[in-house]
């Protein structure tokens, strides 16, 4: 399918979607939107696809928002059309994981999208910041529950109510990023982390996700029941004999996600 605003293509098990508004800092646009919700979807179904790498360019991952677009909405338009709400309901449903190869400016909205992904990987130029109050608003995409429980109540306070942006290397230390590596390596640090994620099993992977996710909605106990239900789960899968044989016969396992 032909995009105007996002590249998307398909090496081997990893589907790359490329975030591509040059002009406007790659601004989340309801174009842009509507085109990654249909990219999304298509790789879903897809069962070659066994992960995303989701980008932009190396100067701005995504400056957030399309402020353009945006300033003339009134409330009741926002609560109507739901604004950008498919977008965050479908990417923090996703059931396959996400790598975020993150360049440059990560702001506002595309903070937000990129908090919703599964692994970040940075490059030593990339900018994270929550500017929204700058503009007379606050973030409605997510951040201020993911900004706080990546990094914690009083950072995030600093980062929300100030507008401030914090550097790669700073990200990592808070625990916002997992990798922080040169600007010219960071897309392919991000396929080589995908292509890992890819040879291990889907159905295991997909479950193993899904747990981790719970631990932001649920207490201990529930999440550690869920977890366990999920873990036996997964001994009916073919992948579960076929790893655990592999292992035994000193081989590496070929999963087929069944
Ligand atoms: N929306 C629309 N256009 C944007 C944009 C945005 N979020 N960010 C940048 N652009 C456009 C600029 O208007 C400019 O276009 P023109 O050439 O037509 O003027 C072009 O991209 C280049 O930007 P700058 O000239 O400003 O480039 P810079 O290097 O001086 O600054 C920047 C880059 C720091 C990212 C700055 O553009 C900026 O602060 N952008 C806005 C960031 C922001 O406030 N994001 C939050 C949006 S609200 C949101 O995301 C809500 C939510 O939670 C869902």
């Amino acid at each position: 399918m032909d995009y105007e605003t996002i590249q998307v293509s398909k090496e081997g098990m990893i589907g790359t979607i490329t975030l591509n508004r040059p002009q406007a800092m790659n601004a989340l646009s309801n174009k842009l939107v509507t085109e990654l919700i249909s990219a999304l979807a298509d790789f879903e179904k897809d069962e070659g696809v066994r992960c995303l790498v989701i980008t932009g360019s190396e100067k701005a991952f995504s400056a957030g928002a399309d402020i353009k677009e945006m300033a003339g909405m009134t409330a009741v338009q926002m609560t109507m059309t739901g604004h950008f709400f498919p977008l965050w309901d479908k990417v923090g449903r996703y059931p396959k994981p996400i790598v975020g190869a993150l360049s440059g400016f990560v702001l506002g909205g595309g903070l937000e999208l990129a908090m919703s992904f599964d692994v970040l990987v940075a490059s030593e130029t990339a900018q994270f910041g929550q500017p929204e109050i700058d503009i007379g608003v606050m973030p409605g995409g997510g951040g201020t529950q993911r900004l706080t429980r990546a990094v914690g109540k009083y950072k995030a306070m600093e980062m929300i109510l100030t507008g401030e942006r914090i550097g790669a290397e700073e990200a990592k230390t808070l625990g916002l990023v997992s990798r922080v590596v040169p600007k010219e390596s960071y897309l392919e640090e991000a396929k080589k982390v995908a292509n890992e994620i890819a040879s291990k099993s889907p159905v295991a992977v997909r479950h193993a996700k899904m747990a981790i996710n719970k631990a932001f909605e649920m207490g201990l106990g529930g999440g550690i029941d869920f977890e366990r239900e999920l873990f036996y789960l997964l001994f009916a899968s073919e992948d579960k004999n076929e790893g655990m044989n592999a292992f035994m016969e000193k081989r590496k396992p070929a999963f087929k996600g069944k």
